[in-house]
């Protein structure tokens, strides 16, 4: 069994993208993970300053990620990118410079725009962010969603259109963390 952190990189209380990751650990191939939820709506805006004392919000998140054995992020596309939570998050766990709590930890990236885009271009951003921070991550398949009715069912189940895919991106994930397992 794995635990997973799940960072969803937008804080709008009927995100889509929250809405996705939900339902992406109901799937089949999530039976017997562990996943929790990152909260980086908690977190203050990052300042270098503060990198010798980091707020107890910080540190609970390094802690959650180290403990992790991969990260899943989940985010919209904001203008063409990641959202400045998510990078505020990124930021925070990767310092100070040395003590990164990303570092090795496999990465699976995915997410729901509204628009046909699906989120790819935040992705690639995303992609060379995690590059930097040394984190292996998930390239294929790639997943780039767009919102569309079905795409949850009422239950809160990825919809009989979308399992299927997502499913094998979810089973490639953890292939990906099984190979880089201590
Ligand atoms: C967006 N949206 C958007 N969509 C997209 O496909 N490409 C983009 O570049 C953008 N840019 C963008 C900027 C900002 C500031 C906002 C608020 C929105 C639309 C976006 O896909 C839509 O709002 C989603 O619903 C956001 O995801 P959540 O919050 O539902 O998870």
């Amino acid at each position: 069994m794995s635990k997973i952190v799940v960072v969803v990189g937008s804080l709008r209380a009927e995100s889509y993208n929250r809405q996705f990751a939900q339902a992406l650990t109901r799937l089949p191939a999530a039976a017997g993970h562990d996943f929790v939820f990152a909260d980086i709506g908690e977190l203050p805006l990052y300042d270098q300053d503060d990198d010798a004392d980091q707020a107890q919000s910080v540190k609970d998140l390094k802690e959650l990620v180290r403990s992790s054995d991969g990260v899943i992020f989940v985010t919209p596309e904001y203008n063409r990118s990641i959202p400045g939570v998510l990078k505020n998050a990124i930021d925070h766990a990767s310092r100070p410079y040395g003590d990164s709590a990303w570092a090795g930890k496999p990465a699976g990236v995915i997410g729901v725009s509204i628009g046909a885009v699906g989120t790819a271009l935040a992705q690639q951003h995303l992609r060379n962010v995690l590059a930097y921070l040394d984190m292996p991550t998930l390239g294929a398949p790639e997943a780039f969603i767009q919102w569309k009715d079905g795409l949850i069912t009422p239950e809160g189940t990825i919809g009989e259109q979308s399992a299927g895919f997502v499913g094998g991106w979810l089973e490639a994930f953890f292939a990906l963390v099984d190979r880089h397992q201590d």
